[in-house]
């Protein structure tokens, strides 16, 4: 399989005061398409940052990362925007739902920046996406009328609207409790499994990493494992 990711040497330094404090250290790694990938490690050691630099958000200081073939230091500021306006999906901890919009609404929202759709065929983008995290009888829901498991899988369906080929998730199961976690997980794993998607999530939480295909351990900006999981094809949703 060809990567879809690649990073060489990956560096990044941060100025917290008078010290500078290397935050990344020479990280090169390779992450395939059409798996959950998740990233872990303490607190502070750098899982975010890694993220920003794997997405193009942050650049680093030395070292490269190629993106679906595209080196991304190649890039200027819009060349990048546009990057990840056409490639990349991104899902928080925080939802950042609109509260006024029905979940189908918020849903919908991504496409309006990108090439025109038709209100039918945003209508069916935005139905299918919400069809993917199991939510079609939710559609018409908003924000408070929906549990914190479902606020995210519909933010999830969101980050997945415009069919992205990488899709980043950093703590997106932190504010959940652990079977809405679980099913988030599940979710973003049949995602990468079903439409090919790169999935890289983060997560603090050790009860997910069996439902990912592979776990990359950070230790003070270094990538000390890489472990391919025993695969459990137990999905919630399925067996519900
Ligand atoms: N913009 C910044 N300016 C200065 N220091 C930063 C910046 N962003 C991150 N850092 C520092 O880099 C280190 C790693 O931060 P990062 O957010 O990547 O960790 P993390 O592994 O995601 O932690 P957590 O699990 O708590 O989210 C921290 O010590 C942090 O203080
Ligand atoms: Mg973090």
């Amino acid at each position: 399989m060809t990567a879809s990711i690649t990073a060489h040497g990956l560096t990044r330094r941060f100025q917290n005061g008078k010290a500078v404090q290397t935050v990344i250290d020479r990280v090169s790694l390779a992450i395939e398409p059409a798996e959950l990938t998740l990233i872990v490690g303490p607190s502070g050691s750098g899982k975010s940052t890694l993220l920003s630099l794997l997405s193009g958000l942050l650049r680093p200081d030395a070292g490269s990362v190629l993106a679906l073939g595209q080196d991304l230091s190649a890039l200027d500021g819009p060349a990048l925007e546009r990057f990840r306006l056409a490639h990349c999906g991104f899902v928080f901890q925080g939802f950042n739902l609109f509260p006024a919009l029905t979940a189908l609404e918020n849903v919908a929202l991504p496409l309006h920046y990108g090439p025109p759709l038709g209100r039918a065929a945003m209508r069916e983008r935005s139905a299918q996406a919400l069809d993917a995290v199991g939510l079609t009888p939710r559609s018409g829901l908003r924000p408070q009328e929906l549990s914190g498991g479902e606020k995210q899988r519909v933010a999830i369906a969101r980050a997945l609207v415009k069919q992205p080929k990488l899709l980043f998730a950093d703590e997106p199961t932190s504010a959940l409790d652990s079977h809405n976690g679980q099913v988030v997980i599940d979710i973003l794993h049949r995602i990468a499994r079903e439409q090919g998607t790169t999935v890289l999530g983060v997560t603090h939480d050790g009860r997910l990493m069996k439902h990912a295909d592979r776990v990359l351990t950070l230790e003070d900006g270094r990538l000390v494992d890489d472990e391919r999981a025993r695969i459990t094809h137990s999905s919630i949703l399925e067996s519900a």
